[in-house]
Parts: structure tokens; sequence; C-alpha cells
């Protein structure tokens, strides 16, 4: 491919070091698409770079090493420098002269922007469908678990009562958010295409590149020839939004980890799921829960990786860049395999509504609603937060919950108490009541789960 400007062959390890095919042969479908884009360009009566015939030629042979690609008849050469150079290299094999005609203005700088976005944009959609299979499986799960009572946590200490689906829900929504935010980022991503940038500076053929965005599917082209070749910040917004995903599907799991030890027992993992120990016979461990924390890690450090590449960098294309697609593909890869574990993992997990009953039971996780049936009866919030504190620590005292303090005991501190407030403080009663908009009753909790139905339709 050097021809013409070196003596001497490529040192053995310089090469391998200089290599990427080892991480961009996966993209072979998408180079040979944005290839085919541009022969068609080049031919074109309004261009008219290219023959008809060499077109004709170029893109039929295209299609056939794509289709011998994979189909596992033509193995891409692991000695090849990179993707692009393997296909250009194979296309000039089978054509000879008119292959060679296809990297008329055309640079690898300006060809590797284009095939990281169109890689991006179909795997991007995986994504996508992946985690509305998520969202799928926990809106099924906390429709189930609508009327389950569990405590809320603030700090790790139960907190208020609340519907174990509305907790469920929580997550499906940052989910949602997680969509929207790969779907944005995918759209700005798509509404510039870099083909025809070529190495940095564009060309002084008469190229037309609304017509290869066109046929690649984007809505616009790159304005600057130099930022087309030389950005790489879609790629970072991609991994900041897996990243937030991972947070998310992070934190789920942690609650799982929890839920599922016997200090919780809130619920049980399926045993297909879950692994045992080679010492201890008794040990059911969360293992898959546990890996998708700890993938977290290396998702946020892709990022990181990135972002370090890319800060130093004059414009406009440099070698570093090459090491863009090791921390996009890794992150892209374990945000796929994760969620394809965590929703069958969280379809398959039991609930245990007598446990998370028993936990609602204690904490005195009722005293905001004792508090607001003193108000209900006229007493300022403030005066009640103070009595009911005070009765909570009588309690502690007596060793004895709320619902099984006495009326008179409850008469001592106010005249307002009356027989009514057990059926006001019973956590049916407090977890019922909190029907305010996205708040935590089995009711908020329906409405939820229709509109994450309309979304995921
Ligand atoms: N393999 C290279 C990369 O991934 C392709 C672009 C090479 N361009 C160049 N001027 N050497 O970045």
């Amino acid at each position: 491919m050097w021809a013409g400007r070196f003596e001497k062959a490529l040192d053995k390890k310089a090469d391998d070091f200089n290599s990427s095919i080892r991480v961009d042969a996966r993209m072979y479908a998408q180079d040979i698409k944005g290839s085919i884009a541009h022969a068609y360009m080049l031919g074109s009566k309004e261009v008219g770079v290219l023959s008809d015939e060499d077109v004709c030629a170029i893109i039929a042979e295209l299609e056939n090493i794509s289709r011998d690609i994979d189909t596992g008849v033509l193995a891409i050469d692991q000695n090849a420098e990179d993707i692009h150079m393997f296909v250009e290299g194979e296309l000039t094999k089978r054509l000879g002269d008119t292959g060679k005609r296809l990297h008329t203005s055309r640079s690898r700088n300006d060809q590797v922007a284009v095939d990281i976005r169109l890689y991006l944009r179909d795997e991007a959609a995986k994504v996508t469908a992946l985690i509305k299979s998520a969202i799928f499986s926990i809106v099924n799960k906390a429709e189930e678990c609508a009327d389950v009572i569990a405590p809320g946590y603030t700090h790790l200490q139960r907190a208020q009562p609340i519907s174990f689906g509305h907790q469920l829900m929580a997550y499906a929504w940052m989910l949602k958010r997680d969509v929207t935010r790969i779907e944005d980022a995918v759209a700005r991503m798509n509404g510039e295409c870099p083909l025809g940038s070529c190495a940095l500076a564009g060309t002084t053929y008469p190229i037309r590149r609304d017509m290869t965005a066109a046929k690649l599917g984007f809505t616009g082209v790159s304005q600057n020839s130099i930022d087309g070749v030389s950005d790489r910040d879609f790629c970072v917004e991609l991994m900041s939004a897996f990243s937030i995903l991972m947070m998310h599907l992070s934190r789920f799991c942690e609650e799982i980890i929890l839920w599922s030890s016997w200090e919780f027992k809130f619920i049980e993992l399926d045993d297909s799921y879950t692994t045992g120990s080679s010492i201890m016979p008794q040990k059911k461990n969360p293992d898959m829960a546990e890996l998708i924390r700890g993938k977290t890690g290396r998702v946020y450090g892709n990022l990181m990786s990135l972002l370090t590449t890319l800060k130093g960098l004059p414009l406009a294309y440099n070698k570093d860049m090459q090491e863009d697609k090791e921390s996009i593909f890794d992150s892209l890869d374990t945000v796929k395999a994760c969620l394809e574990i965590l929703s069958p993992m969280v379809a398959s997990m039991k609930v245990n509504a007598e446990n998370t009953y028993r936990a609602a039971q204690k904490g005195f996780i009722n005293a905001t609603d004792l508090a607001d049936y003193l108000v209900k009866k006229g007493m300022p919030f403030r005066s009640a937060y103070k009595i009911v504190g005070q009765i909570v620590a009588d309690c502690i005292k007596k060793n004895c919950v709320l619902d099984e303090y006495s009326l008179s005991d409850y008469q001592a501190f106010s005249p307002l108490f009356a027989e009514d407030l057990y059926s006001e403080i019973s956590l049916e009663t407090c977890v019922q009541k909190r029907c305010s908009e996205g708040g935590a009753s089995p009711k908020s909790v329906r409405a939820q789960i229709v509109q994450m139905k309309e979304f995921l339709n």
C-alpha cells in the first residue's frame, strides 16, 4: 500500500503495534457500505469521476466481499493493517486497476470516521432494544409486586412504607432515560456525515457529500472537514451514556445483592442466576449481580481512557485516535452482556412479600403518618413532629411499635388522638394513601406501569 515512498518494509513488531485489524475487523460491513456509497457518488452523473462500468464492478465486488466475509468464505487477513486496507486490498486483488480507483477523493481518516458512526448507530439500536427488554422485566415484576408492602429507605434506614413495585419502577424510569439519552446522542452523531472530509482538507474533486450522506442514512453532513475527521465526541457521548446506564444497573444490582442476603431476604434469585461456593455448601451467591456491579468500573474506565487519549491532540487526525475503538467496543460488549443477564435475572427472581412486610413493621416507618394524623386534626406539623418523636422514644423504652401503643398512652400526649388513629397508621393505609402523582401507592405504581408500557410499545 505504501508503494513509492518507502525503501524498506515496516519492522515486524512495529507492524503488529501499528495494526488495528484485530479490533476494527468487526466494522467490515460498515466499511463496505461506506465504500459502496462513495463509489456510487463518484460515478453519479453529477460527479462523473468514475465510469459507469467501474462503479458497477466496484459495487458488485464490494457486495461479494461482504457476503464472502459473512459466510466465512473469506477470512479477514489478520496481517492487514486495518479493515479499510483489507477491504480495499481484497477489492484490488479481485478487480485490478478498477479496484485501485475506489480510493479517489477519500482518505482512511474520513473512512474510519464514517465507519465508526455507522457501526455505533447499529450497535446503539441493539443496546436500546436490550434496555427496553430490561425495562419490560422490571415492569412485569413491579406489576406482580404492586400490592407488596415494603419499607422504603433513606440512609439505608427504614424510612416510610412503600409498594415494593414502586421501588422496582424507579429503575424502569432510570433506564427509560438511558434509552432516550442514547437516542439523543445517536441523532446528533447521525446529523453530521464526515465522508468527503478526506484526509483533513476536503478535496478538489466535485464530490456530492449530500449524496453519500443520504445513501448512508445520515441526516446531514459535517461542515468542517478538519472537525469531521478529528473529533470523537460522539464516542465520548455514547460512552458517557453507557457509563450512566451502568451506574443505574450497578445500583440496581447492589440492591439485588442486599435484598438476597440473609439480612434482608426480600428476594430470592433463581438458581440459574446464582452460584455456589467451592467450600461453603450452604452458599448461594449473587455473582451475576456482582459482576454487573463490577463491570461498571471498566465502562467508566473506558470513558476516561478515551477522554484522556483525546485531550491533548492537535488537529486533525492523529494515530492516537485508533485507540478509540478498543474502548468503545469494550463498553458496548460490556453493556450488552450485562443487559442480557439482567433481564432474565430480574424476571426469574422471587419477591418474598412476607419478609418485606415484616421489615416494614419494624423501624417506626409509619411515624410520619402519625404526625400527619395530628396535622389533619389541626395541629401544626412541627408540633406534631415533636410529639410523635416523643411517642417513638417511649415505644422504644416499652419495646413496642406504634400500632401497639395504647390509646390512653397516646391521649396522654394529645387529646386529638382517637381510636381512628390505628387504621390511619396501618401499613396498608400508609401505602394506599401515598397516591400523590409519582407516589408510593399501588395505584400510582399501576399508573406508572401504564405509562411505561406505552413507552415500550
Ligand atoms: N486504523 C486507523 C484508525 O483506526 C484508520 C485511520 C488511519 N489513518 C491514517 N492516517 N493512518 O484510526
